[in-house]
């Protein structure tokens, strides 16, 4: 009988994170200054982050220790299980192995405490006693409150209006960790009133959200800013989840052929992801196959172009070189909150660039058909970014059923979706919207980049 769990013994859960930019082919490209457009120091970010963060940001050391009390908050809820899909192979009927690496497992309920749990602790330890942040979905800002209330610290979230209003209960999540929530764009800084002036009923997106956050740290004593994806310290903390999955592959005695995630900043995909990537450049396994998935609404890396962008709408954080459909790009409101972000993971944008990694997008619709399936046969009911991953690894799965191959196919679960019960009752009843960002709007906030010469684009 074969094992439906592969579970790693608390002991052996990784004592160190993986940092891929000492095994990248070539240098990355430096984050530049968003007004001299020159490439930034340290002193740059101290305003905002603490040193620690910012020497892990630009670290060429390849296994970072985690600290101890981190690893001791991580036991709560890691190892995370590696789960075969087996019913859900049945009901594909195709001979490939399904397993999926379960995060919905966390506190919050997904991957993002994994960074959110580092990141308090370094600021912790800095001295920080307020950390201002963004949530689209809420799954970040419940993560980051649950985390910096484990350290005594104050937490200020600044969340997507559109999200703030489908999901009220995350906001109830956050608040009952002690986190202060507001809908963005707010009152409280002079971004978010700029915004408001302009269109009162702006629906908000991560890169507003993220502009306010900012502000807020910049603008207050004690506070530093924390974000949940994109950058480089974010996605090492969540390697931890791609080396238990090495670990629990090597258990199994297996390997996977294809591996897919949900990309929004890209944090959960790149985590899970960098592991095995390493292994591609190694050439220990060149041919494993490794795709994002990400909604039509918002196609970054299938739509986008490889140039350097702001993180946020105001242009207030550094230029980095990722995939980008544009700063100043507003989603439409899709229920996965999480990927309706403009840009991407520079370490992801890059290994995607040069064909490490690859992409594909789906509607919304396709998504939550393909969650009911999986919710029908394994139970388990994930959350709307999760789906997409959940789509790509169906599809796979039907395309081994098609070729007769008997792949492993692996997944990351990155959520569950306890608190987008509204979404799935909106797809019950059929009146779920699909949208697509079409491409003369992608061009449009692509003309709106800042010239920066080195930047060699590639075609959208
Ligand atoms: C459950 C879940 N999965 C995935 C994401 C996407 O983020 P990232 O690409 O950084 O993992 C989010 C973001 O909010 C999320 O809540």
């Amino acid at each position: 009988m074969v094992n439906t769990k592969i579970i790693l013994d608390e002991n052996d859960m990784p004592k160190k994170w993986y940092n891929i930019q000492a095994d990248l082919p070539t240098p990355m490209d430096p984050p530049l200054n968003p007004k001299t457009h020159e490439p930034i120091g340290p002193e740059d970010l101290s305003a905002i982050f603490p040193m620690e963060l910012i020497k892990q940001e630009v670290s060429q050391e390849r296994d970072i220790r985690i600290p101890k009390e981190i690893w001791e908050i991580y036991r709560i809820w890691r190892p995370t299980p590696l789960i075969r899909a087996l019913r859900l192979e049945k009901f594909l009927k195709t001979p490939a192995k399904i397993y999926y690496k379960w995060e919905g497992v966390s506190p919050p309920g997904s991957h993002k405490p994994n960074t959110a749990v580092a990141q308090a602790y370094y600021n912790m330890k800095e001295g920080i006693e307020n950390i201002a942040t963004e949530t689209g979905a809420g799954q970040w800002g419940s993560a980051l409150a649950f985390s910096t209330q484990l350290f005594n610290m104050n937490c200020r979230v600044y969340m997507v209006k559109c999200s703030y209003e489908q999901k009220p209960y995350r906001r109830v999540l956050m608040e009952n960790w002690g986190a202060e929530v507001h809908a963005s764009p707010t009152n409280l800084t002079q971004i978010g009133r700029q915004i408001l002036k302009k269109d009162p009923d702006n629906s908000g997106s991560l890169g507003i959200a993220i502009s306010e956050a900012v502000e807020d740290a910049a603008t207050h004593d004690n506070t530093n800013y924390s974000l949940g994806s994109v950058l480089n310290h974010v996605v090492l903390h969540q390697t931890i989840i791609g080396k238990e999955m090495k670990e629990q592959f090597k258990q199994i005695d297996d390997y996977p052929d294809i591996i897919t995630g949900c990309v929004g900043g890209g944090s959960n995909f790149a985590g899970s992801a960098f592991p095995f990537v390493q292994d591609k450049i190694n050439k220990k396994h060149p041919d494993t196959k490794i795709v994002s998935v990400e909604p039509l609404a918002c196609p970054t890396l299938t739509k986008g172009q490889y140039r350097y962008d702001f993180g946020d709408c105001g242009g207030l954080t550094p230029l980095l070189k990722m995939y980008t459909i544009g700063h100043n790009f507003i989603p439409a409101s899709i229920h996965a909150g999480g990927l309706r972000y403009h840009g991407d993971s520079p370490l992801l944008s890059k290994l995607t660039k040069e064909g490490y990694m690859e992409a594909v997008a789906y509607y919304q619709n396709e998504v939550f058909e393909a969650a009911k399936i999986f919710a029908q046969t394994e139970g388990f009911v994930v959350a709307p970014e999760a789906a997409h991953a959940v789509k790509a690894a169906i599809d796979f799965a039907r395309m081994c059923k098609s070729k007769n191959e008997e792949k492993t196919i692996v997944f990351v679960n990155s959520g569950h979706g306890h608190f987008d019960l509204s979404a799935y009752d909106i797809y019950n009843n059929q009146k779920l919207c699909d949208y697509h960002h079409p491409y003369d709007k992608i061009k449009e906030c692509l003309n709106e980049l800042p010239e920066i010469k080195t930047d060699t684009q590639c075609n959208v």
